[in-house]
């Protein structure tokens, strides 16, 4: 991989899951990182204090608590430091809540992102990573997804406002030359997961000997996705920006929600007690990234079989007070 030396990087979400293990990559390749997190209350904000708290020591990082809806604050970032580029990850993540918020997840994930942009035109930046989502493709027939599939019928407003994020930026790109790669991001898991995603639902339940809720009749897959693949793809395609692109980000294997549980049984070394419910408005019965672009194009190798990276999970959790506590 190319080197990255010197280049001056805003992350947005940058003490999120996925934002803080780019961040402690980015300085590590030797990048100097700005990162902005609002610390929003989706989850707990003592959560994400922590994701960052070593990064924080780190002289090439450098944290600034604010809203990426809040122009000035951005016009401010931009003037201090003349970022080369600039990876958007901030946003309200997260399927089901987006049915009950929508009006919140269009404030941040639209307006957000459009003061993104307008901060970068401004400014004259112009090159984005932008974390766009598998769920785009919605309910479909065919897999695996590919990138030239249509994705006209989001069935999340979370989805709608990632597509929408899409266009704008091919907006942003045809008029004002901004070059941009849109990675659909395929239900990332490992170390720091966010606490609503199942895999660290289910692994809290299951340590504290609670019973799991399963939606539908476990038979849903995903193509789970674990964080240093995503990292080392996200990597890739900032060092691979030309024009406007769209790269799915899987591991092209798909695992059923009931043979996650079998994982994390084993992993955990304790039986999960399961209730079955009606499955959940929004959530796709699949998702099955076509990888073979972000193959070619950006030589992205995800290399962690999801038996792996659950292990490494548990490694993880393990080592953490809250379970330590519990198990
Ligand atoms: N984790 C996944 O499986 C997955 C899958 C597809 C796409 N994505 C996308 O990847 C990105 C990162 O996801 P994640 O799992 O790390 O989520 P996360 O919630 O852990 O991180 C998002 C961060 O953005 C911050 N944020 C929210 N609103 C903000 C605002 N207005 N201003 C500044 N910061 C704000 C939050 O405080 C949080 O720290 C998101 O855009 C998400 O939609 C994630």
């Amino acid at each position: 991989m190319e080197a990255f030396d010197g280049a001056r990087v805003l992350v947005t979400g940058a003490a999120g899951f996925i934002g803080s293990h780019l961040c402690e990559r980015l300085v590590a390749e030797g990048c100097h990182v700005t990162g902005i997190d609002n610390f929003d209350p989706f989850y707990d904000p003592a959560i994400k204090r922590r994701n960052v708290a070593a990064l924080q020591q780190h002289p090439r990082f450098r944290l600034v608590e604010g809203d990426i809806r809040d122009l000035e604050t951005l016009r401010a970032l931009f003037a201090d430091t003349p970022f080369t580029q600039v990876v958007h990850l901030a946003a309200r993540a997260g399927v089901r809540p987006s049915i009950a918020e929508p009006l919140a997840y269009a404030s941040v994930n639209v307006h957000g992102t459009l003061t993104i942009l307008e901060a970068m035109r401004e400014a004259g930046c112009r090159e984005l990573v932008f974390a766009s989502s598998s769920s785009v493709y919605g309910e479909r027939e065919t897999v695996p997804f590919r990138e030239t599939d249509p994705v006209e019928r989001p069935i999340s407003p979370y989805a709608a406002t990632k597509r929408a994020c899409e266009l704008m930026i091919a907006t942003w790109h045809h008029l004002h030359g901004i070059a941009a790669n849109c990675l659909r991001f395929f239900t990332v898991y490992g170390p720091r997961q966010r606490p609503d995603l199942a895999i660290a639902k289910f692994a809290a339940r299951m340590l504290a000997g609670e019973t799991i809720e399963i939606y539908g009749d476990g038979s849903a897959e995903r193509d789970f996705t674990y964080i240093d693949d995503i990292i080392d793809g996200v990597v890739r395609a900032m060092q691979r920006l030309e024009g406007y692109e769209i790269y799915n980000l899987g591991e092209q294997h798909t695992t059923s929600v009931l043979e996650l549980v079998r994982l994390l049984e084993r992993a955990l070394g304790c039986e999960a007690k399961l209730r079955f419910t009606d499955a959940q408005p929004g959530d796709v019965s699949r998702t099955f990234a076509d990888v073979q672009r972000a193959r070619e194009r950006l030589g992205y190798r995800p290399s962690t079989p999801i038996e792996r990276g659950i292990e490494r999970y548990v490694a993880w959790l393990r080592e953490q007070p809250a379970a330590a506590a519990s198990g």
